[in-house]
């Protein structure tokens, strides 16, 4: 009886200071190290950009952002929005040719990834909507920002935006989702994908065990890794596994304002809706994490083992000692 009391005993101790790391001191240090972000919701109207910003910045933030807001209260006209769509043709038409060192997206589901008045903004001045404007002394050197002079006229880019909403939305597949918004970046080695599209399959002569054709699409790859690296000042990482790394919160404010998280960072914000963002967020359990679902709908029966073997455990035991004593 002696005995028992003192294991119980260092049972409690170790639960008692287990329990104290778990709850007390993790999600201090934790709270230290990383400092707490707010999300935006996924709204995109400027705000934290002009907290963010330097005061010499503050005004023409301000003011770029009114501007979106005016424009958003006009009616688009999707039909009138068709014709201005070809000057975005001109860049995005799938050549797969880097410009200023990345490959301008596919936009077949554009109306459906990204918020209204982020297109707006993006329209208007892509540096200062994705807020990199800090990265250029004049924000038409942007890769895309051209397209400050080629359209000016605020109806056109109130119907442009209201010709994606309609035309280039629908339903949008969390592999085409990831592809369409991060993939010209990043790499995800777990599904093959490389900034400049998916690994292709080839064979290997049996011969000479060469892949001629495998070496000609890494020579690709690297060269547009180059480009990238000399846009963005670094590679984007490879976002494999990074779904174990980052908590889904930290995933979320960094994607909608970069700034937030890792300020005078050169990613770019991605101005996703709420519902694009969590297609991003299913490809990259599913690259990362694929085993997941398995697992969770594995753990009840792994429990429910244990406690029946338990139950039977017990049972012997009581049984073996019952013909000892
Ligand atoms: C001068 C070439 C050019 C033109 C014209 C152009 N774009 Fe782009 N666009 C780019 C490039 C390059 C990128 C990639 C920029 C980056 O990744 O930093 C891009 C990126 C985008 C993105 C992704 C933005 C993000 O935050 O991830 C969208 C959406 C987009 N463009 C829409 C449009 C629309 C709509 C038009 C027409 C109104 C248009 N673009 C016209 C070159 C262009
Ligand atoms: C125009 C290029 C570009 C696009 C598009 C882009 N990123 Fe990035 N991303 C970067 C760069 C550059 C970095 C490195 C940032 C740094 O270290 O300062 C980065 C870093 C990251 C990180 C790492 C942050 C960290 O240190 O933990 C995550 C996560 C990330 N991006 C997610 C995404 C997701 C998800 C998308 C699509 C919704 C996306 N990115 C789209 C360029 C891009």
């Amino acid at each position: 009886m002696k005995n028992m009391n003192s294991e119980l005993k260092i049972l409690l101790v170790v639960i008692f200071f287990s329990l104290l790391v778990y709850i007390g001191v993790e999600p201090f240090a934790h709270s230290q190290m990383h400092k707490h972000v707010e999300g935006h919701n996924f709204v995109y109207d400027g705000t934290a950009d002009i907290q963010e910003a330097k005061k010499e910045k503050k005004e023409a933030k301000k003011k770029f952002w009114a501007e979106v807001k005016k424009i958003a209260a006009l009616k688009g006209d999707a039909q009138a929005g068709e014709a201005t769509y070809a000057v975005c043709m001109g860049c995005h038409n799938g050549s797969g040719v880097p410009m200023g060192g990345v490959i301008p997206p596919n936009l077949d589901h554009a109306g459906a990834l990204y918020d209204k008045n982020y297109l707006i903004a993006l329209i208007k001045d892509p540096a200062m909507a994705s807020n990199v404007d800090h990265v250029y002394k004049d924000t038409t050197m942007h890769p895309m920002g051209s397209i400050k002079s080629m359209i000016t006229n605020d109806q056109d880019i109130a119907n442009v935006v209201a010709y994606l909403k309609e035309k280039k939305s629908g339903e949008v597949t969390p592999q085409e989702a990831y592809i369409e918004a991060c993939g010209r970046c990043h790499a995800n080695r777990y599904v093959k994908w490389t900034q400049i599209g998916f690994v292709p399959k080839t064979k290997a002569d049996i011969k000479t065990g060469q892949d001629p054709e495998l070496l000609k699409f890494k020579e690709k790859v690297a060269n547009a890794q180059i480009d990238l690296s000399k846009y963005l000042g670094k590679l984007p990482p490879d976002l494999s596994i990074i779904i174990r790394a980052r908590s889904e919160h930290f995933l979320e404010t960094f994607i909608e304002d970069p700034q937030s998280q890792l300020p005078g960072t050169a990613m770019p914000r991605v101005g996703l809706t709420k519902e694009s963002f969590e297609k991003v967020m299913e490809y990259l359990e599913y690259s990362g994490d694929a085993k997941k679902p398995n697992r969770d709908s594995l753990g009840w029966k792994v429990i429910l083992y244990f406690i029946i073997f338990t139950i039977l455990a017990y049972l012997w035991k009581k049984q073996v000692w019952s013909k000892l004593h």
